[in-house]
């Protein structure tokens, strides 16, 4: 079950072969998905060898295989982690039954939603990414920005298996507009605000895969618990994949924050004016490109009460992150959670039914998370004796979803008046000016071992190659 067969036209572990009309359906949605990649996918990027990595496992223990690949070759396939056997439910009112190998009727409507929701994310990432090719700061830069298109690409595949597989008539048609949508479209956009937004330059590109694929490891880490058992094995293995795409966002900016604090060194200056002339990215710059993404990704998580959240928890389509680990009855019910409400115009807590605010609990993990990697960043400054710090935001800060979506708050915390927010929205999320530096900064390099002025190179090649590698040829 492990091995992948790549003697088919799509690769799998799934015995595919062995279920013809299957077979055919993907087949045929198969060149549809090579269109989507030649008009949406990398631009002008169908020529390049790329030194890609490959699964050809699901096996923890050497499940890549690093080669050159043109993108559009690349074996975009159906791998699913193998089945644990006699694995039961483990929450919700289905607990201790065996999970379901098939969609229960009445949870149908439900998991395909979830199913459609988390696959449009995938293919929209790539569309948000596609003209950063042309701006790449190196050629290591240039391999990991393809590295995660074709895997977000594959993600796709995952749930497209999924809908094929298990839905029938509408999961096909769901397969196809999982196609037809697009990025910031004014009428067909993906589902999710944060996937509509543009990654117009690479500080935005480093900034969304820490933080916004961070949000993909904690959805998918919640749908690997699902009772779903198919859902839950597609998942698991997709997390590996995820595991890089975050590590280039967190090693992204940290080598963008290395190369400043090595510039207000050598010039002895926090002034942003002299440090922009001087060709890299003042840390205030950093912070509100850092707000930004914080505040629009945990938007992601969706309202902080919700009784979907409860409905796809009781019932077992979703856990919550590291289900398996926590001491409670994983029922849940009768239990109480804090969470934020406004009343009168200020912020105050309150505790509501914790099924309900399960959204929230997922938020809150995934918050902890990422601000472990902006300490991370924070040794960085810190180890070149600069007194600044970088923050994560209030939770409250910037939020268009849920309760907190109907109150203007300061990054501290703080109410403030519509008017003061106006004023200061510029000191708090990237102006217009400051996007427009960052894009001034962006200009290919295209030298093995050369990198742009404003990033600092690598500790470390890809696979154990040196930095200066030939990463990508453009031939
Ligand atoms: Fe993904
Ligand atoms: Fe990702």
């Amino acid at each position: 079950m492990s091995s992948i067969n790549y003697s088919e036209k799509i690769p799998n572990n799934v015995n595919l072969a062995e279920d013809r009309t299957l077979q055919r359906a993907l087949e045929q949605w198969q060149p549809n998905f090579l269109n989507w990649w030649g008009d949406m996918g990398p631009e002008g990027s169908q020529n390049f060898d790329v030194y890609l990595r490959t699964a050809v496992s699901v096996d923890p223990q050497g499940w890549a295989q690093f080669g050159y690949v043109k993108m559009p070759d690349y074996r975009w396939g159906i791998f699913l982690n193998p089945a644990e056997a006699g694995r039961k439910i483990h929450f919700g009112d289905h607990k201790g039954e065996d999970v379901w190998q098939d969609v229960p009727g009445e949870h149908r409507a439900n998991l395909r939603r979830i199913i459609v929701t988390q696959g449009d994310t995938e293919p929209a990432s790539v569309e948000q990414q596609r003209h950063l090719g042309l701006t790449a700061p190196s050629l290591y830069d240039l391999r990991n920005l393809f590295q995660v298109n074709v895997e977000e690409g594959r993600h796709l595949w995952a749930m497209v298996y999924l809908l094929h597989r298990y839905f029938g008539r509408d999961g096909r048609e769901e397969a196809e507009a999982l196609l037809e949508r697009r990025s910031g479209d004014q009428d067909n956009p993906r589902i999710l605000g944060a996937f509509n937004e543009k990654t117009p330059d690479w500080l935005s590109f480093f900034m969304f895969t820490y933080f916004t694929d961070r949000d993909g490891k904690y959805q998918l880490c919640a749908l690997a618990e699902s009772s779903f058992d198919p859902l839950a094995r597609t998942t698991k293995f997709m997390l590996t994949e995820e595991a890089h795409h975050m590590f280039v966002g967190e090693s992204g900016v940290s080598r963008v924050i290395q190369r400043t604090c090595q510039a207000m060194n050598e010039l002895k200056t926090d002034d942003p004016g002299k440090l922009r002339a001087a060709g890299v990215i003042d840390l205030p710059t950093l912070q509100r490109y850092l707000n930004f993404h914080f505040s629009v990704t945990i938007d992601l998580f969706g309202a902080d009460q919700s009784s979907n959240a409860a409905t796809f928890y009781s019932s077992g389509l979703k856990g919550r992150f590291e289900e398996g680990k926590r001491q409670d009855d994983h029922v849940l019910k009768g239990q109480t959670y804090r969470v934020l409400d406004v009343q009168n115009g200020q912020l105050v807590e309150k505790d509501v039914p914790m099924l309900n605010a399960l959204n929230e609990v997922l938020r809150d993990d995934y918050i902890k998370d990422s601000m472990a990697g902006v300490e991370r960043w924070n040794k960085v400054i810190e180890k070149a004796g600069i007194p600044f710090r970088l923050k994560v935001p209030h939770k409250a800060f910037h939020r268009n979803i849920g309760t907190l979506a109907g109150v203007k708050v300061s990054p501290e915390g703080r109410v403030v008046s519509e008017a003061e927010w106006n004023a200061k929205k510029d000191e708090w999320l990237p102006s217009a000016e400051d996007r427009a530096f960052v894009a001034s900064l962006m200009g290919r390099v295209a030298e093995p071992g050369k990198f742009a002025n404003w990033i600092a190179p690598p500790v470390m090649g890809i696979n154990r190659q040196p930095i200066d590698f030939e990463y990508v040829r453009f031939n």
